[in-house]
């Protein structure tokens, strides 16, 4: 029996001669006086699959009427080296049957469609070149997340997704209730009649609940969707996205950072080895200069600066540069999208790793310097993207901790199993969280957001 190969294993194994079957989408059809030329793609590489069909078959015809763009179909065929350019093999056909038909409203047509379109059309987006690219490599992306941390002996825990934390300081929240909220009369909303019996949330971070396996487990990891209801609608913003959050005990800043460094760096190896054909595709029609870019930050190390550092080149910037920012720069101002941009694009032209914030700008759970002021908070901007890690070496002094959190406002009551982690066996640790699309952003060159996420939820944008 011919077994049926994906388009990808026919392409490499070059077996001039053999019989293959292969089936996927017709992306086009061009008739010449003899022959039938069809471009077949099956979503498992860049690049199509050249059938080859002798119209002087007469079989062929009724079959023939009905492939056009759009259609899908399955055809059996010999592997024969192609005169054409572009291709080093093609399939001559000797059976095609169509699965399923295209009718001529098919939305994808031959020619290069917008992004703003392919948007509107989310549920056949997968079938562009461009779309099925971004996928792949945030299918080897999240294989090598953890490839990363199984390596190192991390433990994986699965954190939830619903909670009742009341705020966690990483942004707004999408209430969860059974509760019917338009029927609900006057007054305040009884909670204790809801299903959990109390208010609860999407979660925003799964950072305070896999920081409490970090304290018995030692290493581990995170790895889920997170919601928030920021009104930020913005190219690199979404409320629903994925992020990575490891969580390392006995670790302090400096060994954050060097984790920090070395997963990124790993994750841009995978796609380098991994996906050489979409970053290709990427560097010539999205960002031309791509690879080179990732191979450069994939051998250097990063550059470091203190928050206190970056506000002076900012200063200085405008002092001495010429430069003229929208926002005010002054010590104390929580980072704008121009000043990363400033930093990592004309500055350092790299990554940069900032740490020492200002504790105001900064979650309550982050360690205290000594100087009372800063705290051991890390943030990695990227050029193009800004700030794509955000972490911290955590407040591990049960009474620091607890003044933080009166000092920001939080319920301490409601916090006590959090405390409890500073007050029984209380170790330095420390974690970050990645966020899963800003680094496909960062890869692939796109520059929005919602181009690199299946079906994407922002600001008045949940489409299915
Ligand atoms: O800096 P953030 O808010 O940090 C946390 O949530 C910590 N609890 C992480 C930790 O220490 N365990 O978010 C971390 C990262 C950001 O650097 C960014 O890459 C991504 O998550 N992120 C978003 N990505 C897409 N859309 C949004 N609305 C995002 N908000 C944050």
């Amino acid at each position: 029996m011919i077994r049926l190969l994906r388009v990808k294993e026919v392409v490499a194994a070059k077996a001039i001669g053999s019989e293959v079957i292969v089936a996927g989408w017709v992306r086009s059809m061009r008739d010449a006086k003899e022959l039938s030329f069809i471009e077949l793609n099956d979503g498992s590489m860049m690049g199509n699959l050249q059938i080859v069909v002798d119209k002087n078959n007469f079989s062929y015809n009724d079959t023939l009427r009905e492939v056009s763009t759009g259609a899908s179909i399955k055809v059996k065929g010999k592997v024969t080296a192609s005169v054409g350019s572009g291709q080093e093999i093609e399939i001559l056909a000797s059976f095609i049957s169509v699965l399923g038909s295209a009718p001529n409203d098919y939305p994808l047509q031959k020619k290069r469609h917008s992004l703003e379109f392919l948007r509107e059309i989310s549920h056949l987006r997968s079938r562009t070149n461009t779309i099925g690219a971004v996928m792949r490599v945030r299918n080897v992306v999240s294989f090598a997340i953890h490839q990363f941390f199984q390596e190192r002996d991390f433990v994986y825990i699965h954190t939830p997704i619903i909670t009742s934390s009341d705020a966690e300081g990483a942004g707004d929240m999408f209430q969860v209730t059974t509760i019917d909220m338009d029927k609900k009369g006057a007054g305040e909303v009884d909670y204790s009649r809801d299903f959990f019996g109390c208010k609860t949330h999407l979660t925003v971070s799964g950072q305070l609940a896999v920081e409490s396996y970090c304290i018995g487990l030692g290493q581990v990891y995170t790895f889920g969707p997170t919601f928030r209801a920021e009104n930020s609608n913005t190219v690199r913003h979404a409320a629903e996205f994925w992020m990575i959050e490891p969580e390392m005990a006995f670790y302090q800043l400096d060994e954050l950072m060097a984790i920090s460094q070395d997963f990124l760096r790993y994750l841009i190896n995978a796609v380098l080895e991994k996906c050489p054909q979409e970053l290709e595709f990427f560097n010539e029609r999205i960002k031309p200069g791509l690879i080179e870019n990732l191979r450069t930050v994939a051998t250097s190390n990063f550059s470091h600066m203190t928050y206190t550092q970056a506000i002076d080149v900012l200063k200085n910037a405008i002092a001495n540069h010429g430069k003229v920012f929208e926002h005010p720069v002054e010590w104390g101002i929580d980072l704008k999208s121009e000043h990363e941009r400033y930093l990592t694009e004309e500055h350092i032209r790299g990554p940069v790793m900032v740490t020492d914030y200002p504790k105001e700008i900064k979650s309550f759970y982050m360690k205290l310097n000594d100087d009372g002021k800063t705290v051991r908070g890390m943030d990695i901007l990227v050029p193009g993207i800004g700030e794509i890690i955000g972490g911290s070496e955590r407040e591990d002094n049960y009474d620091l901790l607890k003044e933080r959190m009166i000092a920001v406002g939080l319920d301490v009551e409601e916090y006590g199993w959090y405390l409890d982690l500073r007050k029984y066996g209380s170790v330095p640790h420390s974690g970050f969280g990645l966020g899963l699309e800003r680094f496909v952003m960062w890869v692939t060159g796109m520059s929005n957001i919602r181009d690199v996420i299946p079906f994407p939820r922002t600001v008045k944008h949940c489409q299915f």
